[in-house]
Formats: C-alpha cells, sequence, structure tokens
C-alpha cells in the first residue's frame, strides 16, 4: 500500500478538491475491491513452499543465503548498503542525496504541516534512475526470487520522507500490503532511524498467527488497540520487530503476510525508499502499479534495460485477459 498523503481539515480550496478526489478515487476502485474481496474469500492460496529448503539456493553467495533463510523464518531481514555490496551502489546514493534536496526545496513547512508523509514524483525519479537500477540487477533479483519462489515482478521504488509530527494514521496504521500472497519490500533507510525516527515495525510470526486466527484473511488497518485486543501480554511485549538503523540500513521486509506499519516518527522526518517486489502473476494485480508512474513511463524505461530486468518490469504483459480487466485500486490507506 502507499502512503496516505492526508491533510488534517484546514477549509478552503485545497481541502474541497481534496476531498472530491478521494472521493472519485474510492468510487473507480469499486471494482477492485469487490475483487479483492472474492478473490480471499478462501484465505490465501498455499501454494508457496514454507520451507527454504524447498528452495534452490545456488545462485546465492553466503550473506545473501543469510537474508532469504531470515526470509523465510521472520519474514524480515536486515542488512546494509555495505554488507551487500550491490553494483551501483554509489551511483545510486549520488542520486538518492540529489533527491533528498529536491525535496528540501520542494516541501515549505507549511506544506509539511499539512502532510505526514510526502514522497517524490514519478519523474524525478526516472530523472535519476541510478535508484531503480540499483534494485534490478542480478543479484537482489537472486535474493527475490528465490523468496517469491519464481520469477519476479518489480513495481517501482516509492521514495517516502515521513514528518515527526507524530500522528497515527495512514500507513501508520497496522496494515497487511494488497498486491499479492507473498511479496517483498526492500527498503533503504536514507537518514538514521532510531525509535523516534519513524523505524519500520512489523509482527513476528507468533503474533501474526493470533492476529490472523482472530480476524481472518482480510486486510483490516488497526490501530494499536486493535491490534492489541485479546492478545497475550507476553506475546505483545515480544511480538513486533522494530527496525532500527543508520542511514544505509537495507531492509527486506514481506509486507503481504505480516502486518506491518512506519512507526510515526517523533523527534526527526525519516527519508526512505521502498521498492515493491512479488510474483509474476500476482494474487491481485488491481491491487499493484503503486509507483505512480504511468505505463508508458515504465515502457520507456523497461526498453533500456536487459532481458531479466526487463521482464521483471513489465510483468503486466504476462498477466491473462482476465487479470488485466479490473482497473487498478487507487485507494490510499
Ligand atoms: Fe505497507
Amino acid at each position: 500500500m502507499t502512503y496516505q498523503q492526508s491533510a488534517p481539515a484546514l477549509g478552503g480550496w485545497p481541502d474541497l478538491f481534496g476531498r472530491i478526489s478521494r472521493r472519485v478515487d474510492s468510487l473507480l476502485s469499486i471494482p477492485s475491491e469487490i475483487a479483492l474481496r472474492a478473490a480471499n474469500r478462501a484465505g490465501p492460496d498455499a501454494a508457496k513452499p514454507g520451507l527454504i529448503d524447498q528452495v534452490d539456493l545456488s545462485a546465492l553467495n553466503e550473506h545473501d543465503v543469510g537474508i532469504v533463510g531470515a526470509l523465510y523464518e521472520m519474514g524480515a531481514a536486515v542488512t546494509t548498503l555495505e554488507a551487500l555490496g550491490l553494483p551501483g551502489t554509489p551511483a545510486m546514493m549520488a542520486a538518492a542525496d540529489d533527491l533528498q534536496q529536491r525535496l528540501d526545496a520542494r516541501y515549505a513547512p507549511h506544506e509539511m504541516a499539512r502532510r505526514h508523509t510526502v514522497s517524490a514524483r514519478p519523474g524525478d525519479v526516472l530523472a535519476r534512475d541510478a535508484l531503480l537500477r540499483w534494485a534490478l540487477n542480478d543479484r537482489l533479483l537472486d535474493i527475490v526470487e528465490a523468496y517469491i519462489a519464481g520469477p519476479a515482478a518489480y513495481d517501482g521504488l516509492l521514495f517516502y520522507r515521513s514528518h515527526p509530527d507524530g500522528r497515527e494514521e495512514g500507513v501508520r496504521e497496522w496494515h497487511r500490503d494488497r498486491e499479492d500472497s507473498r511479496m517483498l519490500k526492500v527498503a533503504i533507510y536514507l537518514t538514521d532511524v532510531d525509535e523516534a525516527g519513524g523505524p519500520f515495525e512489523m509482527l513476528t510470526p507468533d503474533y501474526q498467527r493470533l492476529v490472523d486466527a482472530r480476524e481472518g484473511w482480510k486486510y483490516p488497518v488497526m490501530d494499536s488497540a486493535r491490534l492489541e485486543t485479546g492478545i497475550p501480554a507476553a506475546v505483545r511485549e515480544t511480538g513486533v520487530r522494530t527496525i532500527t538503523g543508520k542511514r544505509g540500513t537495507v531492509m527486506f521486509a514481506d509486507a503481504a503476510r505480516f502486518h506491518h506499519r512506519g512507526k510515526p516518527p517523533t523527534r526527526n522526518h525519516r527519508d526512505a525508499i521502498f521498492h515493491s517486489f512479488f510474483s509474476r502473476s500476482p494474487r491481485h494485480p488491481y491491487c499493484c502499479e503503486r509507483s505512480m508512474m504511468t505505463r508508458a513511463q515504465i515502457a520507456a524505461f523497461a526498453d533500456t534495460l536487459p532481458a531479466r530486468a526487463r521482464a521483471a518490469m513489465l510483468w503486466r504483459e504476462s498477466l491473462p485477459l482476465r487479470k488485466r480487466l479490473i482497473p487498478p485500486n487507487r485507494v490510499k490507506i
């Protein structure tokens, strides 16, 4: 899911346009909301391997096997850009620096007061395409595909600045992403992220099992009080993983199987990039395409890529027709 760029009621034309636009998004999303419910009446598909020894890891080095192992065990893995050592990292970080400066210049303090989170525009990302290319190199695709257990789709990136206002709303509430039954977010922190700096938080498998038993396989968006309802204290105390880390921390997380949130920052703003991967034929394709890039922009960029990366970028082309007919969901939580 994408971050809601929500605004408190300030009145005036911007507020009115915002409300009309959200209403239009809701109406256009009715078909995909119906399809999502229908697809999940019987629960998630269980066709994916649940154990790491069921997948071929021969292409991976020792560091990368460790990441895949942690994903199978806990649904999340943490490393650093340095330890990962992917080609293209210096160019990617130079592009990230540049984009952070662009956000500094674009968003005046009054704008940040209205929105808890802002994101870079797709044109700004495409003008710094080292950001995208970093995610499409063979080693990262090998890691993703070992976890997805099949060819990967790449859905682009979102580059977020989360403001330190402490508001628990939108993606700062507990939710699971809706694109597929299993997916990976690969996040890079661009600021130092401590407990007060907006760390990513995710449930452990033990906690998640209890939430799924209570809620069913659905997509509730929950505040902390609802999340904790009926959960034993021992699980509440140990069942939330808070991922802090310096600038350059890299996190892999299955945002579909596990409820998660961006903990509201209270002291420092948090800048981060979130790359999104799922299977080549995702369970809910109408809940994908969250990068804000147009299909024409995606096609033009894909033409500059080697074959494997191109196929990951153009995942929609391999969808069966029936899965392409439902218009994309536009609701942001
Ligand atoms: Fe999410």
